[in-house]
């Protein structure tokens, strides 16, 4: 790790490290990471690798561990999840086995496992903070293996609601007819219909003054948004990890790390 040399107030200069934090994406399919400067900024390639199958919670710390060698050391955490997450603990993850990972605590275990301090919070939510502005109704939503949603105003995160899982249409949850399955099954151009009718819907929902959209999928969208409406960077679910250490924004004041 580089050190910068920076002069105090009484004209002497101190050593000043930088802190680096490990950002990691955890995705129904892909595995991703990366070390962020304390800007949020990538000072290392992006490493992937395939999620698991079957991910018990041991099968996944040890393909983290695997991935993560490459990129050298870090100070601290930051873990995007494809679930709901509560003070560490799962309570959902239905793209990585519901019962393998009910009640697990991921930042507890993690934290234990590379010895650094740990913050997790859901993958959108995480892509989000990395994607909106801060003002106005920013909402986020990610079309990949699931469904990914987040809200914020002006900056502060909405409680994390699971658009994934309610009702869509005709009887089925968004993950339903948007998912990475209902793609398989339905095929591009319905499915890019059924994201139109979902820009439309999410729009009388929450009345949002931009909508994000990112995901793997999202790389599909090839019909014109409206100018509200915009594709975003994958690369957001790891930048959006340094806001889980910043206190500029005020939903960021999250728990305390688990160490
Ligand atoms: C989960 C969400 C997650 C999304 C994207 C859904 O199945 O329920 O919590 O954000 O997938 O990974």
């Amino acid at each position: 790790m580089s050190t910068t040399t920076a002069k105090s107030t009484n004209g002497k200069t101190a050593e000043s490290t930088p802190v680096l934090t490990l950002a990691i994406d955890i995705g129904g399919s892909g595995l991703k990471a990366s070390l962020l400067d304390e800007h949020g900024e990538m000072v290392t390639d992006r490493v992937r690798a395939d999620t698991p199958n079957p991910c018990p919670p041991p099968v996944l710390i040890d393909a983290l561990v695997k991935l993560i060698e490459p990129l050298g050391s870090f100070d601290r955490v930051s873990v995007g999840f494809p679930g709901v997450i509560r003070k560490g603990k799962v309570i959902t993850a239905y793209n990585l086995g519901q019962s393998d990972w009910e009640n697990f605590d991921l930042r507890e275990a993690l934290a234990t496992k590379l010895a650094r301090p740990v913050q997790v919070k859901n993958d959108a939510d995480v892509q989000g903070l990395g994607a909106i502005s801060g003002v106005g109704v920013e909402m986020v939503i990610t079309l990949g293996t699931g469904v990914g949603s987040a809200l914020f105003d002006d900056g502060w995160i909405a409680p994390h609601i699971e658009l994934a899982h309610h009702p869509f249409r005709k009887g089925q949850t968004y993950e339903d007819q948007l998912g990475e399955k209902a793609l398989e099954q339905a095929g591009r151009k319905k499915w890019k219909r059924r994201v139109k009718k979902a820009i439309n819907l999410l729009r009388r929902l929450t009345n949002f003054d931009r909508l994000y959209i990112g995901g793997g999928n999202s790389r599909l969208i090839d019909f014109t948004l409206p100018p509200d409406v915009e594709i975003i960077s994958n690369d957001h679910g790891m930048r959006g990890g340094i806001w889980l250490w910043r206190k500029d924004r005020p939903q960021v004041v999250s728990e305390p790390a688990a160490e």
